[in-house]
């Protein structure tokens, strides 16, 4: 088990301001589990208000754009989220990667200008089922990792923690099928090795998270494998009810 493992709710395209009180719910549960980072990632029209309204979770965007500002329609800027109360940003999700055909090579530009502007940032990895299939999933997410994770310069003189991999496998995200505890540990062994590779002993610094049907039941099994640093949470973040549930499962035997 990690010692101060981050659980992080993904609302997705989901919520308006009626949505605020389960963000006030979960932030009063939050700070009763001090070794657990909380964190919610809302839909950029709530990000100020939910940022002014909570005191123990961070809050953050869903994406940013790679360049601090211009003429770029319907895009957000990492120093934009930063102004409005954000303090992380979620880069490379497979929805992203899917419907904006986004590529490694953008991923990684935004993880770094979320840095420069000051922002944690989670990379997001995962392979398909296809990829899975074909013995590939290894090979894909590795090349994932060291495609979209911002460069060993980019984080050199940060804190540590302020990059997290989220290991998401698309299969899993939104499906209720969730990945083995075996497969978890192996895959976030295998990105922990590239991550090493690619920033040495500051490496210790980054949790990977697991993400795809996350829910209460199964949460504390993947929080206890070995290597799992914590989980992004898609559909059971969307109720204090059932993230609350996955916060405390993180937060038992810590506090
Ligand atoms: P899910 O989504 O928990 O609804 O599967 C996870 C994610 O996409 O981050």
């Amino acid at each position: 088990m990690h010692a101060n493992p981050y659980i992080v709710g993904n609302w997705k395209m989901n919520g308006t301001r009626a949505m605020l009180a389960e963000a006030r719910a979960i932030d009063r549960a939050a700070a009763r589990y001090p070794a657990v980072q909380v964190a919610l990632a809302p839909p950029f029209t709530l990000i100020h208000a939910m940022a002014d309204e909570v005191s123990a979770i961070g809050v953050g965007g869903q994406d940013c754009h790679a360049q601090p500002k211009g003429a770029h329609t319907g895009d957000i800027s990492a120093a934009m989220l930063l102004d409005c109360g954000a303090d992380f940003v979620i880069v490379g999700h497979s929805e992203r990667r899917k419907d904006h055909g986004e590529s490694d090579a953008e991923i990684k530009a935004k993880a770094e200008a979320a840095l420069a502007a000051g922002l944690g940032v989670i990379v997001c990895v995962g392979e398909t089922l296809e990829q899975r299939d074909a013995g590939k999933a290894e090979k894909v997410v590795g090349a994932q990792v060291d495609g979209s994770l911002p460069s060993a310069e980019a984080i050199a003189e940060l804190a540590p923690g302020k990059v997290s991999v989220a290991y998401e496998p698309v299969w899993a995200i939104g499906t209720g099928r969730v990945a083995e505890v075996a497969d978890v540990i192996a895959m976030h062994a295998a990105i922990r090795l590239r991550i090493e590779a690619a920033y040495g002993e500051r490496a210790d610094g980054v949790r990977i998270l697991y993400g795809g049907s996350v829910n209460a039941e199964n949460a504390s099994g993947l929080l206890e494998a070995e290597g799992v640093g914590g989980a992004l949470v898609g559909g059971a973040s969307l109720t204090a009810e059932s993230f609350v549930a996955i916060i405390a499962a993180a937060g038992a035997e810590r506090d």
